[in-house]
């Protein structure tokens, strides 16, 4: 076993990894969405030491990532047909179902509820981790408790540092934002945090309607931090502005554009001569799966920058398949 207790290790090794969850340690563990702090989910003690690590209060659950559909029998009971339909259409992948928890599901993994959230990640790292350890691993993002999520080994280091022993690399995230969580333990499937996999296509799946995040009439009823106003968010203050407002405040006066991180997509915005006086520019996709994948590198880039004391993001499209960037950032920009 190579991990150090005072810096955390970035590197391939998959059996070092293994190794650390055996012995109750944490590790930073890729996946296709974000990084995971990961710990062996049957381990009472490693469960508090993630808890402590993120300083992320105790009542909110972690998700348990399994490499295969033939595990859910052991973490999930009365698992309903619309959960098998579910994980043959996105599993592997980014998507995380909330379940009726099992009978040996720790309290410390579901924050005491009677249901637990489970996903089956695709990235072959995660995947290859997952089918060397046998268990179940709980991972939240690799971020502390309501900043930024990690799309990269270093940003794990720069979050969390030596509270890791060691971080699986697997370059940048593919997807860059967190899972779509599914609520199946109620009468009707719900949308809890929307993500990659949207809710049309699951509504494909399922062939009947799906409850969304704004219309769960029992959300108070479930932990999830994600869901908070302010979450994902830089240190920096951060606005989200439309394009008009931006227009006008870039080419009112330079005094301060000094001071300022932009974030835009449109064109119009990054041709306009104004830029120039901004501190730092940030050229985002306007395609939204790459703006996705880079939204959470951006934010950490102006939110590290010193000259940067307030960040401006342009507002994205009001249209479907921006819903789940449009999401987060709302809620880093809160
Ligand atoms: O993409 C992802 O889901 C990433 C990667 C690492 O897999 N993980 C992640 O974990 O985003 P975390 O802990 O940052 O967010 C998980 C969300 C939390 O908001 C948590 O409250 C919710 O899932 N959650 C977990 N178990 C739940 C449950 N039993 N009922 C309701 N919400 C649950
Ligand atoms: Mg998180």
């Amino acid at each position: 076993m190579t991990a150090n207790p005072t810096k955390p290790i970035i590197g391939h090794d998959v059996s070092a990894a293994v190794d650390c969850l055996n012995s109750g340690q944490l590790i930073g563990l890729p996946t296709e969405t974000v990084y995971g702090l990961g710990a062996d989910a049957t381990n009472q003690k490693a469960i508090e030491r993630v808890f402590k690590a993120k300083g992320r209060p105790a009542d909110h659950p972690l998700i348990v990532h399994l490499f295969s559909v033939y595990q859910l029998p052991e973490w999930a009971n009365d698992i309903p047909d619309s959960a098998y339909q579910l994980a043959k259409a996105f599993w592997p992948g980014p998507m995380t179902l909330i379940l009726n928890r099992g009978d040996n599901v720790l309290d410390a993994v579901t924050g005491g509820q009677n249901t637990v959230g489970l996903r089956i990640p695709s990235h072959p790292k995660a995947q290859s981790l997952l089918k060397q350890f046998g268990k179940g691993v709980v991972a939240p993002s690799a971020n502390r408790f309501g900043r930024i999520s990690p799309t990269q080994p270093q940003h794990v280091v720069a979050e969390l540092g030596d509270a890791v022993s060691y971080i699986l690399d697997g370059g940048n995230c593919a997807i860059g934002l967190e899972s779509t969580i599914i609520n199946l333990s109620g009468k009707q499937p719900e949308v809890l945090r929307l993500g990659h996999i949207t809710v049309e296509q699951i509504e494909t799946v399922l062939d009947c309607p799906v409850n969304q995040p704004a219309q769960s009439p029992d959300k108070a009823l479930i932990k999830v931090p994600g869901s908070l106003e302010s979450h994902y968010s830089p240190v920096t203050p951060a606005l989200l502005r439309s394009t008009d407002w931006l227009h006008v405040r870039l080419n009112a006066s330079p005094a301060g554009l000094s001071e300022v991180g932009l974030i835009a997509h449109s064109l119009t915005i990054l041709q306009s001569t104004a830029v120039a006086h901004v501190g730092q520019s940030i050229m985002a996709s306007d395609n939204p799966p790459y703006y996705a994948k880079d939204v959470y590198k951006n934010l950490r880039q102006l939110d590290e920058n010193p000259k940067v004391k307030e960040i401006w993001v342009e507002a994205v499209p009001k249209q479907k398949d921006w819903a789940a960037v449009a999401d987060r950032l709302s809620r880093a920009c809160h």
